[in-house]
Protein backbone atom coordinates (compact mmCIF):
# COMPACT_ATOMS: atom_id res chain seq x y z
CA UNK A 1 0.00 0.00 0.00
CA UNK A 2 1.37 3.73 -0.65
CA UNK A 3 3.47 4.55 -3.31
CA UNK A 4 7.02 6.62 -3.87
CA UNK A 5 7.08 9.65 -5.69
CA UNK A 6 10.85 9.14 -7.61
CA UNK A 7 10.50 10.80 -10.58
CA UNK A 8 7.34 12.10 -12.88
CA UNK A 9 8.00 10.50 -15.99
CA UNK A 10 7.23 7.29 -14.61
CA UNK A 11 3.72 8.45 -13.50
CA UNK A 12 1.00 8.44 -16.38
CA UNK A 13 -0.94 11.63 -16.96
CA UNK A 14 -4.05 10.74 -15.31
CA UNK A 15 -2.08 9.72 -11.98
CA UNK A 16 -0.27 13.50 -12.18
CA UNK A 17 -4.02 14.97 -12.56
CA UNK A 18 -5.22 12.87 -9.73
CA UNK A 19 -2.32 14.26 -7.34
CA UNK A 20 -3.09 17.96 -8.71
CA UNK A 21 -6.70 17.72 -7.93
CA UNK A 22 -6.12 16.55 -4.01
CA UNK A 23 -3.53 19.32 -3.69
CA UNK A 24 -6.35 21.52 -5.20
CA UNK A 25 -8.81 19.60 -2.70
CA UNK A 26 -6.07 20.61 0.30
CA UNK A 27 -5.78 24.03 -1.16
CA UNK A 28 -9.70 24.64 -0.75
CA UNK A 29 -9.22 23.98 2.97
CA UNK A 30 -10.06 19.86 2.33
CA UNK A 31 -8.58 18.46 5.73
CA UNK A 32 -7.81 14.73 6.36
CA UNK A 33 -7.34 12.86 9.64
CA UNK A 34 -6.04 8.87 9.19
CA UNK A 35 -1.96 10.06 9.19
CA UNK A 36 -2.08 11.26 12.94
CA UNK A 37 1.21 9.68 14.93
CA UNK A 38 2.62 8.54 11.59
CA UNK A 39 5.91 9.61 11.57
CA UNK A 40 8.24 11.13 8.83
CA UNK A 41 11.90 11.90 8.84
CA UNK A 42 13.16 14.50 6.51
CA UNK A 43 16.54 13.80 5.06
CA UNK A 44 18.48 16.36 3.07
CA UNK A 45 21.66 15.78 2.23
CA UNK A 46 21.50 18.92 0.13
CA UNK A 47 20.84 22.86 1.32
CA UNK A 48 16.57 24.10 0.96
CA UNK A 49 14.64 25.63 2.20
CA UNK A 50 11.44 25.69 0.31
CA UNK A 51 11.27 21.74 -0.34
CA UNK A 52 12.35 21.20 3.43
CA UNK A 53 10.10 23.55 5.42
CA UNK A 54 7.25 23.01 3.17
CA UNK A 55 7.38 19.38 3.43
CA UNK A 56 7.72 19.93 7.06
CA UNK A 57 4.90 21.88 7.28
CA UNK A 58 2.47 19.50 4.97
CA UNK A 59 3.96 17.01 7.47
CA UNK A 60 2.44 18.81 10.45
CA UNK A 61 -0.77 19.96 8.42
CA UNK A 62 -1.48 16.53 7.84
CA UNK A 63 -0.39 15.22 11.51
CA UNK A 64 2.31 13.58 10.93
CA UNK A 65 5.26 13.47 13.49
CA UNK A 66 8.60 14.87 11.71
CA UNK A 67 12.35 13.85 12.57
CA UNK A 68 14.25 16.34 10.68
CA UNK A 69 18.03 15.58 10.06
CA UNK A 70 21.33 17.83 10.56
CA UNK A 71 23.85 16.63 8.32
CA UNK A 72 26.81 18.50 9.55
CA UNK A 73 25.79 17.15 12.96
CA UNK A 74 25.78 13.57 11.85
CA UNK A 75 27.79 10.89 11.44
CA UNK A 76 28.32 11.76 7.99
CA UNK A 77 30.95 13.70 9.44
CA UNK A 78 32.36 9.88 10.63
CA UNK A 79 32.42 8.62 7.02
CA UNK A 80 29.11 7.06 7.33
CA UNK A 81 27.76 6.35 3.90
CA UNK A 82 24.42 7.98 2.69
CA UNK A 83 22.95 4.03 2.25
CA UNK A 84 24.11 3.51 5.97
CA UNK A 85 22.49 6.91 6.94
CA UNK A 86 19.02 6.17 5.10
CA UNK A 87 18.64 2.86 6.23
CA UNK A 88 19.67 3.88 9.95
CA UNK A 89 16.26 6.03 10.04
CA UNK A 90 14.69 3.45 8.25
CA UNK A 91 15.20 1.07 10.74
CA UNK A 92 13.81 3.33 13.29
CA UNK A 93 10.74 2.58 12.28
CA UNK A 94 9.94 5.95 9.96
CA UNK A 95 7.05 5.82 7.72
CA UNK A 96 8.31 8.33 5.06
CA UNK A 97 11.84 9.37 4.03
CA UNK A 98 11.67 12.66 2.13
CA UNK A 99 15.19 12.87 0.02
CA UNK A 100 17.22 15.14 -1.14
CA UNK A 101 20.96 14.15 -2.16
CA UNK A 102 23.32 15.10 -5.16
CA UNK A 103 23.78 12.19 -6.89
CA UNK A 104 21.10 11.87 -9.85
CA UNK A 105 18.57 9.28 -9.08
CA UNK A 106 20.22 8.21 -5.77
CA UNK A 107 17.22 6.41 -4.73
CA UNK A 108 18.44 3.54 -7.24
CA UNK A 109 20.34 2.21 -4.19
CA UNK A 110 17.67 1.87 -2.22
CA UNK A 111 14.71 0.89 -3.52
CA UNK A 112 14.05 -3.02 -2.30
CA UNK A 113 16.12 -1.93 0.94
CA UNK A 114 13.87 0.16 2.89
CA UNK A 115 10.83 -0.08 4.06
CA UNK A 116 9.38 3.65 4.50
CA UNK A 117 8.43 4.97 1.35
CA UNK A 118 10.51 7.60 -0.40
CA UNK A 119 9.66 11.00 -1.63
CA UNK A 120 11.94 12.27 -3.83
CA UNK A 121 12.78 16.26 -2.67
CA UNK A 122 15.37 16.31 -5.57
CA UNK A 123 18.32 14.06 -7.02
CA UNK A 124 21.48 15.78 -8.82
CA UNK A 125 20.36 17.48 -12.13
CA UNK A 126 17.71 14.82 -12.57
CA UNK A 127 14.56 15.27 -10.78
CA UNK A 128 12.52 17.22 -8.41
CA UNK A 129 8.79 16.46 -8.64
CA UNK A 130 6.88 18.19 -5.99
CA UNK A 131 8.55 21.40 -7.32
CA UNK A 132 6.91 20.46 -11.31
CA UNK A 133 3.59 19.30 -9.43
CA UNK A 134 3.14 22.56 -7.69
CA UNK A 135 4.17 24.65 -10.73
CA UNK A 136 1.65 22.73 -12.95
CA UNK A 137 -0.57 22.97 -10.01
CA UNK A 138 0.14 26.94 -9.81
CA UNK A 139 -0.40 26.97 -13.89
CA UNK A 140 -3.50 25.09 -13.82
CA UNK A 141 -4.71 27.82 -11.34
CA UNK A 142 -3.88 30.29 -13.68
CA UNK A 143 -4.94 28.93 -16.99
CA UNK A 144 -7.43 26.30 -16.21
CA UNK A 145 -5.70 24.22 -18.88
CA UNK A 146 -2.33 22.78 -19.76
CA UNK A 147 -2.86 22.02 -23.59
CA UNK A 148 -1.50 24.59 -25.48
CA UNK A 149 -0.33 26.94 -23.42
CA UNK A 150 3.70 27.79 -24.41
CA UNK A 151 5.86 27.61 -22.30
CA UNK A 152 9.61 29.26 -21.64
CA UNK A 153 12.29 27.65 -19.41
CA UNK A 154 15.45 30.37 -19.14
CA UNK A 155 18.07 30.50 -17.56
CA UNK A 156 20.91 27.36 -16.53
CA UNK A 157 18.98 24.52 -17.95
CA UNK A 158 21.56 22.13 -18.05
CA UNK A 159 22.55 22.10 -14.16
CA UNK A 160 18.68 22.45 -13.42
CA UNK A 161 16.48 19.40 -11.92
CA UNK A 162 13.60 21.49 -12.24
CA UNK A 163 13.92 22.05 -16.05
CA UNK A 164 14.87 18.60 -16.79
CA UNK A 165 11.59 17.46 -15.10
CA UNK A 166 9.19 20.09 -16.24
CA UNK A 167 10.34 19.98 -19.65
CA UNK A 168 9.37 16.17 -19.76
CA UNK A 169 6.05 16.12 -18.30
CA UNK A 170 4.69 19.63 -19.37
CA UNK A 171 4.97 18.32 -22.72
CA UNK A 172 3.52 15.61 -21.96
CA UNK A 173 0.48 17.58 -20.72
CA UNK A 174 0.52 19.23 -24.14
CA UNK A 175 2.13 22.34 -23.47
CA UNK A 176 4.97 23.71 -26.03
CA UNK A 177 8.10 24.31 -24.27
CA UNK A 178 11.05 26.19 -25.32
CA UNK A 179 14.27 26.97 -23.53
CA UNK A 180 16.42 30.01 -23.26
CA UNK A 181 19.63 31.33 -21.46
CA UNK A 182 23.25 30.97 -21.99
CA UNK A 183 24.89 28.56 -24.90
CA UNK A 184 26.70 27.20 -22.39
CA UNK A 185 23.76 26.11 -20.41
CA UNK A 186 21.70 25.11 -23.29
CA UNK A 187 21.14 21.20 -24.09
CA UNK A 188 20.68 19.39 -27.19
CA UNK A 189 16.98 18.74 -28.01
CA UNK A 190 14.89 21.16 -25.33
CA UNK A 191 13.77 23.53 -28.33
CA UNK A 192 15.89 26.74 -28.11
CA UNK A 193 14.77 30.14 -28.85
CA UNK A 194 16.85 33.31 -28.48
CA UNK A 195 15.82 35.14 -25.41
CA UNK A 196 13.69 37.79 -26.39
CA UNK A 197 11.63 35.43 -28.39
CA UNK A 198 11.46 32.97 -26.03
CA UNK A 199 9.90 35.73 -23.78
CA UNK A 200 7.38 37.31 -26.03
CA UNK A 201 5.96 34.01 -27.14
CA UNK A 202 5.32 32.30 -23.93
CA UNK A 203 2.47 32.12 -21.46
CA UNK A 204 4.71 30.94 -18.78
CA UNK A 205 8.51 32.90 -18.35
CA UNK A 206 10.23 30.40 -15.87
CA UNK A 207 13.61 31.92 -14.91
CA UNK A 208 16.08 29.94 -13.53
CA UNK A 209 18.98 30.69 -11.17
CA UNK A 210 22.71 30.20 -11.98
CA UNK A 211 23.87 27.14 -9.96
CA UNK A 212 27.36 28.14 -9.30
CA UNK A 213 27.73 25.14 -7.08
CA UNK A 214 26.95 22.50 -9.72
CA UNK A 215 29.94 24.18 -12.36
CA UNK A 216 33.20 23.11 -13.10
CA UNK A 217 33.58 26.56 -14.71
CA UNK A 218 33.27 29.87 -13.62
CA UNK A 219 30.39 31.33 -15.91
CA UNK A 220 31.81 33.02 -18.87
CA UNK A 221 29.22 36.55 -18.46
CA UNK A 222 29.40 38.97 -15.55
CA UNK A 223 26.95 39.37 -13.21
CA UNK A 224 25.71 42.26 -15.34
CA UNK A 225 25.97 40.49 -18.74
CA UNK A 226 24.02 38.27 -17.30
CA UNK A 227 21.34 40.41 -16.03
CA UNK A 228 21.54 42.60 -19.55
CA UNK A 229 21.08 40.04 -21.83
CA UNK A 230 18.91 36.80 -19.91
CA UNK A 231 17.32 38.59 -16.76
CA UNK A 232 13.78 40.01 -16.61
CA UNK A 233 13.82 43.50 -15.20
CA UNK A 234 10.77 45.84 -15.36
CA UNK A 235 11.10 47.24 -19.09
CA UNK A 236 11.45 43.53 -20.38
CA UNK A 237 8.17 42.78 -18.41
CA UNK A 238 6.71 44.92 -21.63
CA UNK A 239 7.72 42.11 -23.94
CA UNK A 240 5.07 39.53 -22.09
CA UNK A 241 2.15 38.32 -24.00
CA UNK A 242 -1.33 39.63 -22.34
CA UNK A 243 -2.01 37.29 -19.15
CA UNK A 244 1.06 35.93 -18.95
CA UNK A 245 2.89 35.01 -15.61
CA UNK A 246 6.74 34.61 -14.54
CA UNK A 247 7.82 31.84 -12.00
CA UNK A 248 10.47 30.92 -10.75
CA UNK A 249 11.96 27.57 -8.27
CA UNK A 250 13.50 29.91 -6.11
CA UNK A 251 16.01 30.36 -4.44
CA UNK A 252 16.09 33.70 -6.72
CA UNK A 253 19.59 36.02 -7.10
CA UNK A 254 17.70 39.49 -7.60
CA UNK A 255 19.84 41.77 -9.86
CA UNK A 256 20.71 38.30 -11.72
CA UNK A 257 18.17 36.19 -13.69
CA UNK A 258 15.35 38.59 -12.08
CA UNK A 259 15.22 42.36 -10.82
CA UNK A 260 14.32 43.43 -7.37
CA UNK A 261 11.44 44.64 -8.70
CA UNK A 262 10.52 42.03 -10.78
CA UNK A 263 10.44 39.65 -7.74
CA UNK A 264 6.97 40.67 -6.64
CA UNK A 265 5.18 42.42 -9.75
CA UNK A 266 1.85 41.86 -10.86
CA UNK A 267 2.61 39.24 -13.35
CA UNK A 268 4.68 36.99 -10.91
CA UNK A 269 3.59 34.24 -8.84
CA UNK A 270 6.77 32.77 -7.26
CA UNK A 271 5.08 33.34 -3.88
CA UNK A 272 2.33 31.64 -5.12
CA UNK A 273 4.21 28.56 -6.35
CA UNK A 274 5.62 28.54 -2.22
CA UNK A 275 2.49 28.14 -1.23
CA UNK A 276 1.12 25.67 -3.58
CA UNK A 277 4.13 23.68 -2.45
CA UNK A 278 2.50 23.05 0.95
CA UNK A 279 -0.57 21.53 -0.58
CA UNK A 280 1.02 19.54 -3.31
CA UNK A 281 3.66 17.71 -1.28
CA UNK A 282 0.31 16.91 1.21
CA UNK A 283 -1.61 15.53 -1.90
CA UNK A 284 2.29 13.01 -2.28
CA UNK A 285 2.26 12.41 1.53
CA UNK A 286 -1.18 11.14 1.59
CA UNK A 287 -0.41 9.25 -2.00
CA UNK A 288 2.30 7.56 -0.27
CA UNK A 289 0.82 6.09 3.02
CA UNK A 290 -3.12 5.83 1.99
CA UNK A 291 -3.46 5.20 -1.62
N1 LIG B 1 12.81 25.28 -5.22
C1 LIG B 1 13.56 24.61 -4.32
O1 LIG B 1 13.80 23.41 -4.46
O2 LIG B 1 14.02 25.38 -3.29
P1 LIG B 1 14.93 24.84 -2.10
O3 LIG B 1 16.26 24.44 -2.70
O4 LIG B 1 15.02 25.97 -1.14
O5 LIG B 1 14.26 23.63 -1.51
Amino acid sequence: MGKNLLDLKSLEVSEIHSILEQAQAFHDGEVFHGLEGRVAANLFFEPSTRTQYSFNMAECKLGLRVISFNPAGSSLQKNESFYDTVKTFDSFGTDLLVIRHVENEYYNQLLGHVNAKILNGGDGTGNHPTQSLLDLLTIRQEFGRFEGLRVAIIGDVSHSRVAHTNFEVMQRLGMEVCTSGPEEYMEEGMHFKPFEEAVRQSDVVMLLRVQHERHAEHMHLTVEQYHDRYGMDRNKLAWLKEGAIIMHPAPFNRGVEIADDVVECDRSRIFKQMNNGVFVRMAAIKRALCD
